[in-house]
């Protein structure tokens, strides 16, 4: 079952102290580079959702983007500011809940989603979310780990899933795909990344 939302952002407040430290083999293997490509033609009027530590920030050209940037959770959107102001990355923070978002329909050019439909409670709601504030000629990109097509692989997610949903707030045993289907957003490529098809960088329109 999965977490409520209040559940979640407390789960995030404890995760916030070694997110990073916990992150940093594979941000530095796998993640740095994938975050460097995906963000390299973003512009315009720019929405992050679960920003968490602000990980993505140093791929932004904040010559072309207005970059607003939402977290559940206090302890996570600290941590971006923190990074934010030390690098001087104008950006506007909000503790908000993707469900519910207080935007106006049409808002945003470019929303940025990295590993985050994996920790909120209900997908779907933050997928209609979102698809009510992209802009109709806007894009939508995510990185996600998903789970796997491969029988094999997909076993030994659903089998770590409790315990990695302890540690940190995030399920590995997501059809994330299917929900930004059933959502009505449209995929417009879907690359996968590594681990087979468990990382993937989706990219997708209204
Ligand atoms: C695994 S972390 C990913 C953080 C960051 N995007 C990254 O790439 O490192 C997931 C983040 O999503 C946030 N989150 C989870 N549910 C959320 C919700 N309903 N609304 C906003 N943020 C949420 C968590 O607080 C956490 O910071």
């Amino acid at each position: 079952m999965a977490l409520t939302t209040k559940e979640v952002s407390l789960k995030y407040d404890i995760t916030s102290f070694f997110y990073d430290f916990f992150e940093f083999p594979i941000e530095v293997l796998l993640f740095r580079k994938w975050r460097k490509e995906l963000l390299k033609d973003v512009n315009c009027k720019v929405l992050e959702i679960g920003v968490g530590t602000g990980k993505n920030l140093p791929y932004y050209d904040f010559y072309k983007v207005k970059l607003t940037a939402v977290d559940i959770s206090r302890g996570m959107l600290k941590k971006a500011k923190n990074r934010a102001e030390t690098k001087k990355y104008p950006v506007t923070f909000k503790l908000l809940n993707s469900e519910k978002l207080p935007f106006k329909d049409n808002s945003f050019e470019y929303i940025i989603v990295t590993f985050v439909l994996c920790s909120v409670s209900n997908q779907l709601e933050t997928l209609k979310e979102i698809k009510r504030v992209l802009e109709p000629n806007g894009k939508v990109l995510f990185l996600e780990h998903v789970l796997s097509k491969n029988k094999f692989i997909a076993f030994l997610e659903k089998m770590h899933n409790p315990i990695m949903k302890f540690l940190t707030g995030a399920n590995i045993n997501r059809d994330t795909v299917g929900s930004i289907k059933k959502s009505g957003l449209k995929i417009l490529s879907e690359e996968n990344l590594a681990l087979k098809d468990v990382f993937k960088k989706i990219v997708v329109k209204k």
